[in-house]
């Protein structure tokens, strides 16, 4: 297939259906790709890359950038070898709590639970365990973190892969991931690239699945705006933290798909943020060869058009169209350098084992090339890499326990007369934890969402199994469960006798490919599953002492019952992986004292959030367009704009002990001006120009289906197989694509993450937090800021930290205002800017629970 026709359709999408859109739904083009420079913390690393790719032919380099095919290697996506170098195929592994589609690995708690830790050592302790992991099954890229979706919406199906609604929060915590998985030699892949705010809708044949016909994925309408002050701003993050590789994904910005987009790709995240590494498709999201390379895209994956097909939109025609000069050499070098970037960044050169394990089948002996039954072997050496990654895992899930009530009956003391435990969501899944596939179902306790995102357990502890153990061991009180939701009369009998009831309800979510009791990937509702809130409302019925526990994706309606007088304590425990019951029992009895905040709000309603995912076409069987009005206005700050009274804030969570603010300071800062930054690129440079067969060797046996960098012609027009071979390239290549000359630098850009003058420190603010309680325990303390213009949220949160304090213990507590902490985005001048409205800085242990605040008086000339 040529890759012409697809460009000229990508283009022209873009085009029809930006004059029925608001202004802002049309994705400008962005041109030529910018090429890597080595810039920051890349120098050593682009360097040898350079070196490496200046010995490969054209093949090799395109090998680099293109899949193998759909499980047509070991791991979830792979590219080819260049045996020559001795340079073996990468493989790219799932996902962001652990490795998915291996045995003897570690679950890990979600993302979510990280975002409720709101502990930056926890973070980066787990990213580090999963890499660790990672790196000792072989694999070279993680897939993972993800900060995409962010959480525009409650019901979005993938948001717990994530840390939470909240820019900084998240922005923060994927840096420190990021540093753990690269620091033990994996490169990590942050995704998905960007506004993939919902799994409908998310790619066409998978909607008709589900009964929408629709030709195109759906297009994320962002204002630049929104863009930049909410969406892009963790990913800006994850790329000064050194992230070597991003996945574009699925939706289409603006009109415009997220791997064609060379408005967010070559804009964006390689002009503004200054990404040195390598961009790879969200797999089956590239649609069209010149177009998505000339776009930014660097890498393939999984390498068919679609799964097992047999055809590539790269591969014999990246070869092709760079031969035929239609991609200039430099785009393919640079795209081959990013990779080999990335690679040398986190050190796989020393880094790398074999591949040792299999992700379409967990016995030892099975297909090397398993989507088309060819070659039979060895696949999977069983090695166990969990190390002592449990001990993480446990640590993670109790500290991102929240604690959202206690009328003082917490903790437990594990010698009560008579324990009741409730709810299908104490108990094992019948069919053993990893029954479902992707874990898409709904039975027994929820430790995880279902897609992509997952990992087999290795051992799942239920909630039910640590406590009975935990009252067993005392030997003093009775404990009964019960696991079915529905057995209302024995429920009521236990409960009845009970002088304490843990009643255990969830909601999941996950991946649009799997639905669960009609919640298709994204959550149908936000009410409990399972009839959980009659379970509630029957045992505190029954039982003046019911402590509620929930396990769910993200918020969930609890108003009809959360202020009942004989709920006496309430836990969002989120998906605690593996350890689930121990991390529960460490927070009830007390071992753990629970420090943790929601990482999202808790409405009263579904509608008091605003926005919700778009349920049904509404561009007939165009592209939906779902419009993001609400700007920045999510979670939080919408609750805050409209006055709404949430049940429980964003950033709240209560102790076993408390804590008093005191003393807040700040101090101004002696800043450089902010310069925009100027000047011109180096012209892109090509990297060797060796020259080679591109038609397939003599004799070389080919696997079924297999992606090869070769020509099976040495015909152009043939090989390509394309009946369009030789459109003009104007019908296709956009204007100034293919220009390698310098090209002017971005004011906002010019380092990781954008202009530097961004992260420089404007402020220094200090707070003393003390422990006034009787109890050793964790507090967050938490800045927000207002910046003070018509169009700002009243607060924005900028900065936390998760601190240690015994009783009677104050500390005070130092953290800094970045100049980009008090900016906002001018989509006038292309830049950021301090506004002259006043703004003030606040400080509190929770988005509503502002304690203390100060104005921000320094002169505005110097910001
Ligand atoms: C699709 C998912 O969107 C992505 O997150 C995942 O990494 C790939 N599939 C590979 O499994």
């Amino acid at each position: 297939m040529w890759l012409g026709w697809l460009s000229v359709a990508v283009v022209l999408a873009a085009r029809a259906t930006a004059t029925e859109q608001p202004s802002w739904a049309y994705s400008p083009p962005y041109y030529p790709s910018p090429w890597a420079s080595g810039q920051g913390e890349w120098e050593d690393a682009y360097d040898k890359a350079r070196t490496f790719v200046s010995q490969l032919t054209l093949t090799e380099k395109v090998n680099l950038t293109t899949g193998v095919g759909w499980m047509e290697e070991a791991c979830v996506g792979q590219v080819g070898a260049i045996p020559r170098m001795g340079f073996r195929s990468l493989c790219m592994q799932d996902g962001p709590l652990g490795i998915r589609f291996a045995d003897y690995v570690t679950a890990f708690p979600a993302g979510i639970n990280v975002g409720a830790t709101w502990s930056k050592d926890l973070a980066y302790l787990r990213g580090r365990a999963m890499g660790a992991e990672q790196r000792d099954k072989g694999v070279d890229v993680q897939l993972g973190p993800a900060i995409g979706p962010l959480g525009r919406s409650p019901d979005g199906g993938r948001n717990w892969e994530g840390f939470g609604p909240d820019p900084v929060l998240s922005g923060n915590l994927v840096s420190q991931t990021i540093k753990g998985i690269q620091d033990v030699g994996v490169i990590a892949c942050v995704k998905h690239f960007i506004a993939n705010e919902q799994e409908r809708f998310r790619q066409a044949p998978e909607a008709r699945g589900y009964g929408f016909n629709i030709s195109e994925s759906s297009s994320s309408n962002v204002d630049d705006v929104t863009m930049h002050e909410l969406y892009l701003w963790p990913f800006a993050d994850a790329v000064r933290a050194g992230v070597g590789a991003v996945m574009c994904s699925y939706n289409q910005i603006n009109n415009s798909y997220g791997c064609s987009n060379s408005y967010t790709q070559n804009k964006l995240l390689k002009g503004e943020l200054g990404f040195q590494g390598f961009i790879m498709s969200d797999w089956q999201a590239h649609h069209s060869g010149v177009g998505d390379a000339l776009a930014g895209l660097d890498m393939s994956m999984p390498g068919d058009t679609l799964f097992l097909t047999g055809r590539s939109y790269w591969g014999p025609n990246l070869t092709i169209a760079v031969t035929n000069g239609t991609i200039p050499q430099w785009r393919v070098d640079d795209m081959a350098v990013r990779i080999m970037a990335a690679y040398y960044k986190v050190h796989r050169d020393r880094s790398q084992v074999p591949i040792n394990f299999n992700s379409w089948t967990r016995n030892e002996f099975g297909y090397l090339h398993a989507g088309v039954q060819e070659g039979y072997g060895r696949v999977n050496e069983k090695i166990n890499v969990r190390g002592r990654h449990a001990v993480v895992a446990r640590k993670v899930a109790s500290a991102s326990t929240v604690l959202l009530k206690n009328n003082g009956v917490l903790p437990l003391n594990g010698k009560e007369d008579f324990t009741a435990i409730v709810g299908e969501d104490a108990g094992p899944n019948l069919w053993g934890p990893n029954s479902c596939p992707d874990r898409g179902c709904a039975n027994g306790t929820l430790a995880m969402g279902w897609g992509s995102g997952t990992a087999d357990f290795p051992y799942l502890v239920t909630p039910a199994q640590a406590i009975e153990s935990e009252i067993a061991l005392k030997g003093v009180g009775n404990v009964m469960s019960v696991f079915d939701n529905y057995a209302t009369s024995q429920i009521k009998s236990v409960v009845s006798q009970s002088t304490v009831s843990l009643v255990f309800v969830n909601a999941g979510s996950g991946e649009g490919y799997i639905s669960v009791d009609g919640n298709e990937g994204d959550r149908k509702n936000l009410t409990l599953w399972k009839n959980g809130d009659e379970l509630v409302e029957t045992v505190a019925s029954l039982c003046n002492n019911t402590i509620v526990v929930m396990h769910t994706a993200g918020p969930v309606l609890v108003d009809k019952w959360y202020d009942h007088p004989n709920v006496t304590a309430i836990l969002w425990a989120g998906l605690p992986g593996q350890e689930s019951g121990n991390a529960l029992a460490d927070v009830i009895y007390g071992r753990v004292n629970p420090g943790a905040k929601s990482p999202f709000t808790w409405g009263k309603t579904a509608e008091d959030y605003g926005v919700s995912i778009l349920k049904a076409p509404n561009a007939g069987t165009k592209a939906p367009q779902v419009d993001f009005k609400e700007g920045i206005f999510i979670d939080y700050r919408r609750f805050d704009k409209m006055n709404t009274e949430p049940i429980y804030e964003f950033g709240f969570g209560l102790s076993y002990t408390t804590f008093a603010f005191s003393d807040i300071r700040i101090e101004s800062l002696q800043a450089e001006p902010y310069a925009p930054t100027e000047g011109y690129t180096t012209p892109a440079p090509n990297f060797g120009n060796s020259s080679d067969e591109l038609q397939f060797p003599s004799g070389f046996s080919q696997v079924r289906l297999y992606i090869y960098p070769w020509l099976n012609s040495t015909n152009l027009k043939e090989a390509s197989m394309d009946p369009e071979y030789g459109l003009p390239t104007e019908e296709y290549v956009p204007p100034g694509a293919t220009d390698g000359r310098s090209q002017p630098l971005l004011a906002a850009g010019g380092g990781p993450g954008g202009n530097p003058g961004l992260y420089e420190e404007l402020f220094k603010v200090s707070v003393t937090i003390t422990n006034t309680g009787k109890k050793t325990g964790d507090e967050v303390p938490q800045l927000y800021v207002s910046l003070g213009g018509p169009n700002d949220a009243k607060v924005v949160l900028r900065g936390f930290d998760r601190i240690t304090l015994r009783p009677g213990q104050s500390t005070v507590w130092r953290t800094s205002l970045t100049r980009r902490d008090i900016s906002n985005w001018d989509p006038v001048a292309q830049n950021w800017v301090v506004t002259a409205h006043p703004k003030t800085v606040y400080v509190g242990n929770s988005s509503r629970n502002l304690l203390l605040s100060a104005p921000l008086t320094s002169s505005s000339a110097r910001l």
